[in-house]
Formats: C-alpha cells, sequence, structure tokens
C-alpha cells in the first residue's frame, strides 16, 4: 500500500471547482431544461448562483494554477505555464469556457441552444482530463465525463431549485419538481453506474476499498451519498404527490438534499486529490548490494504459483561460496507460507511456490539483509 503525503490545499481547490462548477452549469441547466419559469420569477437569485459558482470555479482553476507553479518553486512562472504547458493550456482553456458559459447565461449570443450544451460538456471534459480518469485513457476519461455530465445536471437543478423555490408560484414550482424528479432517477443510475465503473479502475481490487486511504475517502463519499438517495426518495415517495395535492408549503426536503449534495461534492473534492492505490506488480525484479554481497534475480507471480530465481555473488563477482540457505516467507492475510531455499549450485536459488491468489507480503532474509516486497498473485 502506498500512503502518499497529502496535500490539503489541492483538497479544497478541487472542492471548490466541483461546487461552482455544478453551481455555474446547474444554474444554466436549470434555467433552460427544467424549471424555466421558475428561473424568470427569480432571475436575481439564479444569478446569484451563477455569478458565485463562476467565481469560485474560476477562482479555484486561478489558484490552482498558481499553487502548482508554486509547487515547481517559482510563483513568476505562472504565465509560461498558462502558455507552454499543456496543463496550463488546459487551466486556461477551461477559464475561457467559464466565461463563454457565463456570458451565454446573461444573453451575450443568439445562438444559445447550440452553444451551451456543447461549451458545456467541454467544460466538463476539461475537467475529466485533469482527473485520475484523465490519465487512463479515452474509455475513462469519457466514463468520467458520463458521471460528471449526469452529476452536474442533476445535482447543479438541485441546487438551483433549493435556492429559488421560495416565494415562486406553486405551479411553476410543481412543473420544474416533475421535470427534475425524472431526470434524477435517470441521472442515478447514469452517476451510479459510471461511479462504479471509475471506482474498479481506480482501485483495482476489493481489498484496497478498506485497505487503502483512497478506498476510505470513497466510502465516506458514498456514506453522503446514501443520504442524498434517502432525501431523493423521500422527495419522490412522500413530497412528490403532496406537492400535487398542493398539500404542502414548501420544498425544505429539496433544500436538504441540495445542502447534503454540497457534502458529496467536498468529498469528491477530497476523493480527486487522494492518490489512488498502486496495484502491486506480478513480476519484480531483485538486483542490489547488502554489505559484502550482491543479489540479482526475478520474484515472478502467475495464477496460483509465486516463482523465484536468485543469485548470490561476492563484490568481485564470484558466486558466494559457501553459499547460505535463505528463508523465503510469503504473508496473506496474516497467514504465512514458509521455505528455506537451499543453493542448486553456485549460490542459485530457484523455487515454485503454489498459492491461492491475492496480495503477497514476501520476505527474503539474506544473510545481511532482510528484503521485503508486495506481490500480486492473479487469479486463475
Ligand atoms: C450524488 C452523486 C455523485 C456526485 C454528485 C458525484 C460527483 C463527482 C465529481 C464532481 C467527481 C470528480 C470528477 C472529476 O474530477 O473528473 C467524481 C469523481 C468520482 N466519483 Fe462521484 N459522484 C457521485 C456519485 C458517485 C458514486 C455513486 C460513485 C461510486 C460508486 C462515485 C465514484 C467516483 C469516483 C471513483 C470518482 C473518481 C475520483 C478520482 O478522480 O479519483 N461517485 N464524482
Amino acid at each position: 500500500m502506498h500512503h502518499q503525503g497529502h496535500d490539503l490545499t489541492q483538497s479544497y481547490i478541487q472542492a471548490a471547482l466541483y461546487l461552482g462548477v455544478f453551481a455555474l452549469l446547474g444554474a444554466g441547466f436549470f434555467a433552460r431544461y427544467i424549471g424555466p419559469e421558475v428561473a424568470r420569477a427569480q432571475a436575481w437569485r439564479l444569478w446569484y448562483l451563477l455569478s458565485l459558482g463562476f467565481l469560485l470555479a474560476l477562482g479555484a482553476t486561478v489558484y490552482g494554477s498558481y499553487h502548482a507553479v508554486w509547487m515547481l518553486g517559482d510563483p513568476s512562472l505562472l504565465l509560461e505555464y498558462w502558455t507552454e504547458t499543456s496543463q496550463g493550456n488546459l487551466l486556461a482553456a477551461r477559464a475561457v469556457l467559464m466565461l463563454a458559459l457565463l456570458g451565454l447565461s446573461l444573453g451575450w449570443a443568439r445562438f444559445d441552444r447550440w452553444l451551451w450544451p456543447p461549451l458545456a460538456l467541454a467544460l466538463l471534459l476539461s475537467l475529466a482530463l485533469n482527473s485520475h480518469a484523465g490519465t487512463k485513457g479515452p474509455a475513462i476519461y469519457l466514463t468520467d465525463l458520463v458521471h460528471l455530465a449526469f452529476g452536474a445536471a442533476w445535482a447543479g437543478s438541485v441546487l438551483a431549485l433549493a435556492l429559488t423555490w421560495p416565494r415562486t408560484r406553486f405551479e411553476a414550482v410543481r412543473v420544474a419538481l416533475e421535470r427534475l424528479s425524472k431526470l434524477g432517477l435517470i441521472s442515478v443510475v447514469g452517476v451510479g453506474l459510471a461511479g462504479v465503473v471509475l471506482a474498479v479502475v481506480q482501485l483495482g481490487g476489493w481489498d484496497n476499498l478498506f485497505g487503502s486511504r483512497y478506498g476510505r475517502t470513497l466510502l465516506l463519499k458514498l456514506g453522503a451519498v446514501a443520504a442524498v438517495l434517502a432525501v431523493a426518495a423521500v422527495n419522490r415517495r412522500w413530497l412528490m404527490p403532496r406537492v400535487r395535492q398542493k398539500a404542502v408549503r414548501g420544498l425544505g426536503t429539496v433544500s436538504l438534499e441540495a445542502l447534503l449534495l454540497v457534502l458529496v461534492l467536498a468529498l469528491s473534492g477530497l476523493l480527486a486529490s487522494t492518490e489512488p492505490p498502486t496495484p502491486a506488480p506480478h513480476r519484480l525484479s531483485l538486483e542490489g548490494n547488502t554489505g559484502a554481497q550482491r543479489y540479482s534475480g526475478q520474484l515472478y507471480a502467475e495464477a496460483g504459483q509465486v516463482q523465484l530465481q536468485l543469485e548470490l555473488r561476492d563484490l568481485r563477482g564470484q558466486p558466494l561460496n559457501p553459499a547460505p540457505a535463505i528463508p523465503l516467507r510469503l504473508v496473506k492475510d496474516g497467514e504465512a507460507v514458509e521455505q528455506t531455499l537451499q543453493p542448486l549450485q553456485r549460490a542459485q536459488y530457484r523455487t515454485t511456490i503454489q498459492v491461492p491468489p491475492g496480495t503477497y507480503e514476501v520476505t527474503l532474509a539474506l544473510p545481511e539483509e532482510t528484503l521485503e516486497y508486495t506481490l500480486v498473485v492473479p487469479a486463475r
């Protein structure tokens, strides 16, 4: 397991970015597709959400760039970073996209209908390319894009409705709620399926769900998602019918759902800035010096077995003489398999051990130093 240092500033930047982008796109999506009438009635409130989202996301992007060059050691390189590195280009492009989306919502362009959706998707793509998914090839960052698109349309619209329902005409709110409820059902499936794929790819194995910091952060996020789904179910089963019969005063539970979604976004920021567990290898080459000896060889796992080849020499390159017996130990889930390797000829060792699949801690007790490795034995 690799526990890498965790940069909390990075988590705050990511959380602000997600919240900002979801607010910017959510307000836009809501005004266009979910509750145009509510949006007209509460134009100012939606405008607050839109501009606040824009400022948060822009601030996170600019500060994120600054943080990156600062980590590189020279904040004065900011301009070069934006113009000359691909990472910087991406952040600059993102800032331009956000400006264009803000402009569209101000009514700057006539072709809003055709411009808004692709620009919104491009903005989300800029997030996906910059995430852990961005390093795993097109299929995975497109999955991330699906996760983000459903998430932003739905969760963003919930944020928008939560801010605009008070003092809005009942009928307009009802129409918006009906649409949001349909969108929610589809989105939960889309977000969930894409999320599971991302989780499987990033975790690489069950063990890592509980056994890595990334896995535990994901569990925390899933806890918050479960709370959102519980409230969403209340909205569907309890609130919807009462809204249809005009038997409720307000949409308090929608506001609660929005608050919980803010928590999910904050935890997504934490997740996106936590290093995913690096899978242990199937094959390791062993090479090094321990005091007056040199060892070389390889440790190799395939379905159901581990193979070891090893050679010990002295510093002049001669096979070690006399050659020692070497204890080998494989441990998985507290259960150990042990073997003492005897030299075959002239300090060469070779062994094959049958073991069930899983992740093993392998120790080799050389005379002057004990070597430790983590090895994955694949299933058949
Ligand atoms: C309310 C529902 C959800 C929302 C609003 C949400 C939001 C997000 C956001 C904003 C990101 C960042 C994407 C990026 O940087 O490109 C993300 C990433 C991710 N989400 Fe979700 N998510 C939700 C549900 C889920 C569920 C149900 C799962 C798993 C079953 C999941 C698993 C993941 C994973 C594995 C990542 C990748 C993080 C990384 O880059 O390392 N999410 N999510």
